[in-house]
């Protein structure tokens, strides 16, 4: 809803366990997923976000029958019969070009429009064309539209990554699955999304194995049929609440939630003075110590701490005692939740990729605008451990990722209000 915001009165500590949502970075590439099977897929534990409604209606315009309700996706795409996606359903979704390699390798046929930069600055997209190309599709990407053919259909090769790319690595395993012959990536994306991902391909009838590792191999078959899957936990959403308890000096207990998607930040919190315990499948996180600086902290490719986590991060660390370093090395601008952070009181200097936090004793309530999804959390972050209240306007980008997340906040104690 346009113009909404939330107003947060700060100094509350939180404490209570919650459930996380299902992972939205894991959700948006099996929809697209789901395009390749002919049949009925039920997705399970389906985070409820703009996201993945968009999702629904660009593949309902693709021919399918999509529809989301109360966190149970089902879309049946046996009677999928168009390959283009129009602009303005692109544009909707940052993440959509995850349907080319659906697309091409259900129809051998794409055109969509591509929207390139977002609010983390440019998305190029070129590992993804040059491996499609390389599976033997033209590819022609003018004025923002992307056209893909492969007349004789696409056909497994060996694709190294300059980079580890979470989208590439996506895209390729969708048009790989049903490409002829075996496809090999190197270099590949490690995130647990991609585990998911693979997950849901194999119980459709693909043959995926390695995913979770630098190299993934996939065995090309001739059509897949559906399957019921839950969708994995939201490891960033986790990230963030128990950023948010943290930050109040509160405590958490995650419920049903794997440790291992949360062996990359969870040291960190650590670090801070958190005490974190794991146990019969939760997670504890308890920061009733005064928190302290981290030193460095590099944003890197899974199993490295993920850029994803950077922004909430931040703002428990503006209140820690001492200096923290950001290296940012994963996107171009993804400090613009500073000036919102510094404008509640927080000492904080960045330089290209680095930012240098100092904590400081008290921050207090502003009005700030969110910049982009996990920028606009980490002011709801900053602001729970504020003195006074904070506004938090532009939601849009916020809900996005999170499923109500002023429910979860005050499910925590937080004083939360979307108006
Ligand atoms: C995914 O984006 C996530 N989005 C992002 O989460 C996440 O921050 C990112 O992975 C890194 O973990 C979804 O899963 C929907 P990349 P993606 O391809 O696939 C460059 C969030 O907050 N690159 O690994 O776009 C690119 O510019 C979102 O939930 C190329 O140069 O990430 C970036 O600098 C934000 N050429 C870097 O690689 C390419 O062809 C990482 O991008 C592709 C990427």
């Amino acid at each position: 809803m346009p113009g909404q915001k939330l107003v947060i009165e700060g100094g509350k500590s939180l404490s209570g366990e919650i459930k996380v949502q299902g992972a939205k970075n894991s959700s948006l590439p099996i929809l697209a997923a789901s395009l390749l099977c002919s049949g009925e897929s039920v997705l399970r534990n389906c985070p409820m976000l703009s996201d993945v409604y968009a999702s629904c209606r660009i593949l309902n315009r693709l021919g399918c029958k999509c529809r989301a309700e109360n966190n149970t996706v089902i879309v049946d795409s046996s009677s999928a019969d168009k390959a283009e996606i129009p602009d303005e359903m692109m544009r909707e979704m940052r993440s959509s070009i995850i349907f080319m390699g659906a697309l091409l390798g259900r129809f051998g046929y794409c055109s969509l429009s591509y929207p390139g930069g977002c609010e983390l600055g440019p998305r190029p997209i070129d590992m993804h064309l040059d491996a499609l190309r390389k599976m033997g599709a033209s590819v022609n990407d003018e004025f923002g539209i992307i056209r893909c053919r492969a007349e004789k259909g696409l056909h497994g090769t060996k694709i190294s990554l300059k980079y580890p790319s979470v989208g590439a690595t996506e895209n390729i395993m969708l048009a790989a699955v049903l490409a002829k012959g075996e496809t090999i990536i190197f270099n590949a994306a490690r995130e647990p999304e991609i585990i998911d991902l693979g997950m849901y391909l194999n119980k459709c009838g693909a043959v995926v194995k390695g995913t979770g590792g630098s190299t993934i191999v996939i065995e090309g078959r001739e059509r897949l049929h559906g399957c019921i899957h839950n969708i994995m936990p939201d490891r960033i959403a986790a990230a963030t609440y128990i950023a948010a308890v943290a930050a109040t000096r509160g405590e958490i207990n995650i419920l049903n939630f794997d440790a291992a998607f949360a062996e990359s930040f969870l040291p960190v919190f650590e670090q801070m003075g958190c005490d974190v315990y794991v146990y019969d499948g939760n997670i504890y996180v308890g920061a009733r110590k005064p928190l302290k600086g981290v030193g460095k902290i590099i944003t890197m490719p899974h199993p490295g701490f993920p850029t994803d986590a950077q922004a909430v991060v931040m703002a428990v660390l503006c209140r820690a005692k001492g200096s923290s370093i950001f290296e940012e090395t994963i996107f171009e601008s993804r400090y613009r939740h500073v000036n919102a952070l510094v404008k509640m009181g927080a000492d904080i200097k960045t330089a290209g990729k680095a930012a240098v936090i100092e904590g400081v004793r008290k921050m207090y309530g502003a009005k700030v605008e969110a910049t982009d999804l996990r920028g606009g959390a980490a002011m709801a972050v900053a602001a729970l451990g504020a003195e006074g209240i904070t506004e938090v306007s532009e939601l849009r980008y916020i809900d996005r990722g999170y499923e109500s997340i002023e429910n979860v906040l005050t499910s925590l104690g937080a004083s939360v209000k979307r108006v």
